[in-house]
């Protein structure tokens, strides 16, 4: 394989149906392995079913793991992004797209309608991100290393070995997954301003 996101780990909330799924299927096609944590709900929040991430997970195999509890609470968050980090080795991407409607007017609304939507729609991003970027940080300090870091070579990862050639690491299976290449540097060209920063010139030269 050789996709843009081969060796990435994603994680989706609300990646069992819709936009969701459509999320990790795209994902998965560019090679990343992909955590669907969704509980199959109903647009309302109402019921569950586990067989919606499952068996999604289950047709894509073995790049695909399912979580099946609500994402919207901090417990069941942190072991979304466990999930992550125990079965692929990590965590590069999250997508927050799990969400759930109670249409209603203000003056007729229940109260506890307004809970549940806050609770899946805000507080379960806040929740997901608490857990998986102290993770991201320590990714991001282990690709640091003790060694300098410099674009083009590949850089040390606890667990890994690098190879030169190919920019691409090789993982113990404990880190799996089993290669994770390194992230495609974005480079800061040293003529390029920003618009706003080309707008204050040209307003400061009076142009
Ligand atoms: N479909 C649209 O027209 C539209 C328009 C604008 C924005 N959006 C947004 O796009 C996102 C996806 O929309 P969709 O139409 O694909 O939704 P959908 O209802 O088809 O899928 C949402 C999925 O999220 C899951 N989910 C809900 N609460 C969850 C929870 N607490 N834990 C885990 N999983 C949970 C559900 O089980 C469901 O499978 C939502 O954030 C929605 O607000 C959708």
């Amino acid at each position: 394989m050789s996709g843009a996101l081969d060796g990435r780990v994603a994680l989706v909330t609300g990646g069992g149906r819709g936009i969701g799924r459509a999320i990790v299927e795209l994902l998965h096609a560019q090679g990343a392995a992909v955590v669907i944590a969704d509980l199959g709900t109903a647009i309302d929040g109402s019921g569950g079913d586990p067989g919606v991430a499952q068996s999604l997970a289950q047709g894509l195999g073995e790049r695909a793991a399912a979580f099946t509890e609500s994402i919207a609470s901090p417990s069941a968050a942190a072991a979304a992004v466990a999930l992550a980090v125990e079965r692929f080795g990590g965590l590069d991407i999250v997508v927050n797209n799990a969400a759930i409607i109670r249409d209603g007017f203000i003056f007729k609304a229940d109260p506890l309608a307004w809970d549940a939507v806050i609770r899946t729609n805000l507080s379960a991003p806040f929740h997901i991100l608490a857990a998986a970027t102290p993770v991201m940080r320590e990714q991001t300090k282990a690709l640091r290393g003790g060694t300098p870091y410099s674009w083009g070579t590949p850089a040390p990862r606890p667990g890994c070995s690098a190879s030169p050639a190919s920019s691409r690491w090789t993982c113990s299976a404990a880190s799996s997954p089993a290669t994770r290449s390194r992230p495609s540097p974005r480079r800061a060209s040293p003529n390029r301003s920003s618009r706003r920063t080309r707008r204050r010139r040209a307003t400061r030269s009076g142009r």
